[in-house]
């Protein structure tokens, strides 16, 4: 995994190279679909970012903002990430995993499988298809129903 240290407001950060990538003002990057857009900037198609609550760095880290791949890496494989003093696992959110989990009881949830309402509800409500509550350090985006589409679309587009 690639991964720069800089000192940020007098603390240690370590991201992927791709959380920089997209905190930098990369949106003129074209990007092939509405879905990898969102995925890698968090910008709707006005270019206006997309708000959300919580999540692990609460705007201490990169004034530009979150994005799904600041997190979740940039092929949504998931990983450790390291984030001031805290340490957190990422999950893959390739749409086969998400799905397989689910399938195979190996998942979060007794109950349930991804589809684009369970999606909406993990993304934006922030609930595990089961119910059980996301941990706070993922944050609650809110996403309309066409852009949440997209994004599905794209997480289903990507190779395990
Ligand atoms: C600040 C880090 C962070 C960002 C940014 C982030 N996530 Fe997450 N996400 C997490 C963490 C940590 C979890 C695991 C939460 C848990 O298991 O309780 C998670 C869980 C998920 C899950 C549930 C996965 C499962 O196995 O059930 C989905 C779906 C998801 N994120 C999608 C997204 C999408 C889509 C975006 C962008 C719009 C995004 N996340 C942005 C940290 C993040």
């Amino acid at each position: 995994m690639r991964s720069w240290v800089i000192p940020a407001g007098g603390v240690v950060v370590v991201v992927v190279g791709i959380a920089l990538a997209v905190a930098g003002s990369t949106f003129d990057h074209r990007f092939e679909t509405d879905g990898e857009r969102i995925y890698f900037t968090g910008r709707n198609e006005k270019g206006q970012r997309i708000a959300y609550e919580g999540g692990a760095t609460s705007g201490l880290m990169m004034a530009g903002g979150l994005s799904c791949a600041s997190c979740h890496g940039g092929n949504a494989e998931g990983g450790r990430r390291r984030m001031h003093m805290l340490v957190m696992d990422a999950p893959d959110i390739r749409w086969a995993t998400l799905v397989a989990e689910a399938e195979d009881g190996h998942g979060h949830g007794e109950s349930g499988t991804y589809d684009l309402a369970t999606f909406r509800q993990a993304v934006v409500v922030g609930e595990h298809p089961g119910g059980e509550p996301l941990n706070d350090l993922m944050p609650r985006w809110q996403l309309n129903d066409r852009d949440l589409a997209a994004l599905a679309e794209y997480l289903q587009s990507l190779e395990k």
